[in-house]
């Protein structure tokens, strides 16, 4: 493999990793809050990180690269409002898709066509992404600390989070 992308993918591997742990730190923080509708949406949006994470790792070995781990930075563990849980995890996500398409212009540039073509499963998956947190966002923006509204949107996350059938239609 071309130094420059692998050394690229090893990085996103690293970011998706930190997602992780970010999401499952949010995660956290709502089960604490009592809010488990959040909580459980947020652990679930955790997993998909990983699985993330996995897939490039898989592609790496695919084509006989060398998966190089670091060090992660330590999670955000506290925030002062469901609301600015999203704010900052959108923020995140918008990070990652600039990320993800950085890495396909350097796998452009590097006439890496297989990377290329491999990536086009994240940018696609990055429309998906933002959409999911946007629009947990906005609900959330227009709840603001009205506590009924809050209960009712922890409700419905919770039952939206997802699970083992969820995932397997987004495979
Ligand atoms: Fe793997 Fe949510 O980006």
């Amino acid at each position: 493999m071309n130094d420059t992308v692998l050394a690229a993918l090893n990085d996103q591997i690293n970011m998706e990793m930190y997602a992780f742990t970010t999401y499952l730190s949010m995660a956290a923080y709502f089960e604490a809050e009592a809010l488990t509708g959040f909580s459980a949406w947020m652990r679930h949006h955790a997993e998909e990180e990983m699985v993330h994470a996995m897939k490039i790792y898989d592609f790496v070995h695919h084509r006989r690269g060398r998966v190089t781990l670091k060090a992660l930075a330590a999670p955000t563990t506290t925030w002062s409002s469901p609301l600015a849980v999203f704010e900052d995890a959108l923020h995140h996500e918008q990070n990652v898709t600039a990320s993800i398409n950085a890495l396909l212009d350097l796998a452009t540039k590097e006439h890496d066509h297989a990377t290329a073509s491999f990536l086009q499963w994240f940018v696609d998956e990055q429309v998906e992404e933002e959409e999911v947190v946007d629009t947990a966002l906005q609900k959330l923006r227009r709840v603001k600390d009205f506590a009924p509204g809050l209960y009712m949107l922890d409700r419905e996350l919770g039952e939206g989070s997802g699970g083992a059938e969820e995932e397997a239609e987004a495979e």
